[in-house]
């Protein structure tokens, strides 16, 4: 096993060589030393499934963020179910998304078999667009889902006059404010993913977070089925005290990785400025926390991305397959020409310098 450090000293540990010629993945977690010894204190407790941790961790980010209560989940998909679940949303029901985000959002509506409302975006943001919103709303619309994109808050008070219950979807932006407030604590529910290269990881993982008593006891009756004097359907959708430990471990860091992120956006920035191509919107300070660092070439993509693998800085599509495309539903030109020309550059703390150096001239020369 060899771990490799970064100034900052967070350490990324993996259990093969690290050579110089090396692919430069997309993602990868940031862990450290301390993460090692969170997981192994749990393993030793033998606590490993839900338990004392779990809740702590609940604690923890609500606090963080700002709401009164917590649920933690499997996965961020589980946390959006649940939260659609809890507003009693079903066959009949329609819930607005975005067609710019990946299909966990379309599955969550799915599950509880309400329609999907797919709305095009903002080009400059690649948030949901709230103009496309209001023209999909009627009298079925029982939920907005506003996804926080590449780590960039979308004017999340416009959703909220729209007077229909708003999830913000934070599962790539926490950490980041809006108008000096934490993403998440702006609607009525909003969720989290602690996938193994979100901002924050537990491995796999998911919350969703409310002020409403009601709401948070409704999914914490759906989200485990054990030791109940009724029968009706729930889910086994918990969290691992396991995860939970390696979660708040990594949540002492997050404002450390946020800042390591917008340092290494600001070279991008200064590095790619006058180029061919367009960079991320600059928002307000704190305000990015470049999740993702988005840059849109003139033409489609497709070219660039197999010229960068070619020299082996991974970049990647944003968005694998926007979900109007899946539906086979027309009209979406922000959100078609988003997914042709929009190429998102390897961006996360554990990056050495060695590798930031590769990328920005691998950048430059291939763009
Ligand atoms: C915006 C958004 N919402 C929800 C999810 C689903 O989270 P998970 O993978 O933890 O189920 C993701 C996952 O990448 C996401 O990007």
């Amino acid at each position: 096993m060899q771990k490799v450090s970064n100034r900052l000293g967070f350490c990324a540990i993996y259990d093969r060589q690290i050579m110089d010629n090396e692919i430069i993945p997309h993602s990868r977690p940031s862990l450290s030393g301390q993460d090692v010894e969170a997981v192994i204190s749990v393993i030793k407790s033998g606590q490993l499934s839900q338990g004392p941790k779990v809740t702590e961790f609940e604690k923890r980010v609500s606090e963080f963020i700002g709401k009164k209560r917590a649920v933690a989940t499997s996965s961020g998909t589980a946390a959006l179910h649940l939260a659609l679940l809890a507003l009693d949303i079903q066959k009949g029901d329609e819930v607005i998304i975005p067609s710019f985000v990946c299909s966990a959002v379309l599955n969550a509506v799915n599950y509880t078999g309400a329609t999907p409302s797919i709305a095009d975006i903002d080009p400059l943001t690649f948030n949901i667009s709230v103009n496309a919103v209001k023209r999909a709303i009627n009298s079925k619309t029982k939920a907005i889902i506003v996804p926080y994109m590449f780590g960039c808050p979308a004017e999340i008070d416009e959703f909220l006059e729209l007077g229909i219950p708003v999830v913000e979807d934070c599962a790539q932006a926490i950490g980041a404010d809006f108008k000096g407030r934490k993403v998440g604590s702006f609607g009525l529910m909003s969720v989290f993913s602690f996938y193994a290269t979100k901002l924050l990881t537990s491995g796999e993982g998911g919350m969703v977070l409310s002020d409403s008593e009601d709401l948070i006891s409704k999914i914490e009756n759906l989200r485990d089925y054990d030791d109940r004097d009724d029968y009706t359907l729930r889910f086994n959708y918990k969290m691992m005290d396991i995860q939970a430990s390696l979660g708040m471990s990594q949540l002492s860091s997050l404002e450390k990785f946020i800042s390591r992120r917008r340092e290494i956006a600001e070279r991008y920035f200064k590095e790619f400025k006058d180029r061919n191509f367009s960079l991320p919107i600059r928002k307000e300070e704190k305000e990015h926390i470049y999740y993702r660092f988005i840059v849109k070439a003139r033409e489609d993509a497709s070219s660039y991305l197999e010229a960068l693998q070619a020299r082996k800085v991974m970049c990647r599509r944003p968005v694998y397959i926007p979900l109007h495309v899946y539906l086979n539903l027309s009209g979406f030109p922000n959100t078609m020409e988003a997914w042709q020309k929009t190429i998102s550059i390897p961006l996360y703390p554990s990056l050495t310098e060695k590798e930031i150096k590769k990328i920005v001239d691998v950048v430059k020369e291939i763009l």
